[in-house]
């Protein structure tokens, strides 16, 4: 895979949201071995210490404890001389369908104070972690970045607000955006507490001896991304002039129906054939179809993205400790 040019961050200091969390764990990673100088900023309300433990005694990461809504002295102390923000912070889907307010709050106006301060501090750059819930069930296939904005998930909804902000101060101030929609990512350090992720919910089920649980029918159809793909995104867009006020679809383009995903991973972990796949109830606002365009991000920024999925899970699922978040399973770039 050609490499972005991550060099021109070294010795940039970069600050990344919900940098304890599962994508921005393998993003503090990346950027550490970079040599950037590296604060990790997160509340730690879904994060875990342990997933970024093992970057502790590195001279160049700083883990501070505090959230993308804090305003007052520390936070402009903190963002003093910031080169780029990474903004992967967020109030998460399930979260969201408990409790909608928080969403609000964390994903709309969180993006909006994080870019007021970084127009104050001079931040050269400000990428913002987005998701394909803002496009709602996709009518258009392959969905493209055009697409219409139709959220039909109090996330989608929270997460267009943040990207909209995004967008208005490129637009308004000149300030440098780069808008990357995630979908499905997959890999080591996912949550697999009901807020997790699909993959990591059903390995440490099985792990764990128990049938995987299937929402609905199963036939909806996901783009499973690996997580060391957004990686590499994230680092193109950083450095890349071309990124300039877009907004990127980051997702594999493959497709998996989750019926597909729950046998599969059996036939990696059961063995002995003991567990089968049951299905659950439907859940509300669940999208059916995903058949994502990358052309835009792979023409215009070089991102490769994973397409033998089957052969990355079944090497990552090698590592379940490391996959589960009790070690520090590694998905960036060597
Ligand atoms: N995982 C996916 O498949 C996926 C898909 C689409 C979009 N995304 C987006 O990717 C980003 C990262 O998601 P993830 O899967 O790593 O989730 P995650 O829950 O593992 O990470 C989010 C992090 O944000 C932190 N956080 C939450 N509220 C905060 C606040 N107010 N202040 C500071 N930190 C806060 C959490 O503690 C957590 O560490 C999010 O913006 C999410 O919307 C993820």
């Amino acid at each position: 895979m050609a490499q972005s040019d991550v060099s021109q961050l070294a010795g940039r200091k970069v600050i990344v949201t919900g940098g304890a969390g599962f994508i921005g764990s393998h993003l503090c990673e990346a950027l550490v071995k970079a040599s950037a100088e590296v604060i990790c900023l997160d509340d730690l309300s879904a994060g875990k210490r342990s997933n970024v433990a093992h970057l502790d005694g590195c001279p160049n990461f700083r883990l501070v404890e505090a959230s993308v809504c804090d305003e007052g002295a520390r936070m402009d102390t903190l963002f003093v001389g910031t080169d780029t923000v990474f903004h992967n912070a967020a109030s998460k889907k399930n979260i969201c369908l408990v409790d909608p307010h928080r969403d609000l709050e964390v994903n709309a106006g969180g993006a909006l104070n994080l870019l007021k301060l970084a127009m104050k501090h001079g931040v050269r750059k400000f990428v913002q972690a987005s998701t394909g819930s803002v496009y709602g069930e996709p009518q258009l296939f392959p969905t493209t970045e055009t697409h219409p904005f139709d959220p039909v998930s109090y996330y989608g909804v929270s997460k267009l607000a943040g990207e909209r902000y995004v967008d208005v101060f490129h637009k308004l101030y000149g300030l440098d955006t780069t808008i990357l929609r995630y979908f499905h990512v997959y890999g080591p350090r996912q949550e697999s507490n009901e807020f997790g992720g699909v993959v990591s919910i059903f390995l440490r089920r099985i792990t764990e001896g128990q049938n995987p649980i299937v929402f609905g029918h199963g036939e909806q159809v996901r783009s499973f991304t690996w997580v060391g793909d957004l990686v590499d995104a994230n680092l193109r867009a950083a450095t890349n002039p071309q990124a300039t006020g877009q907004a990127y679809n980051a997702a594999s383009g493959i497709r998996v129906t989750i019926n597909e995903l729950a046998r599969g991973m059996l036939d990696i972990l059961d063995n002995e054939g003991r567990l089968r796949v049951e299905h659950g109830d439907p859940l509300i606002g669940d999208i059916m179809e995903f058949d994502v365009s990358n052309e835009k991000i792979r023409e215009q920024l070089g991102v490769e993205f994973e397409g033998d999925f089957w052969g990355t899970l079944k090497t990552a699922l090698g590592d379940v400790n490391g996959f589960l978040g009790a070690g520090a399973g590694a998905a960036t770039m060597s």
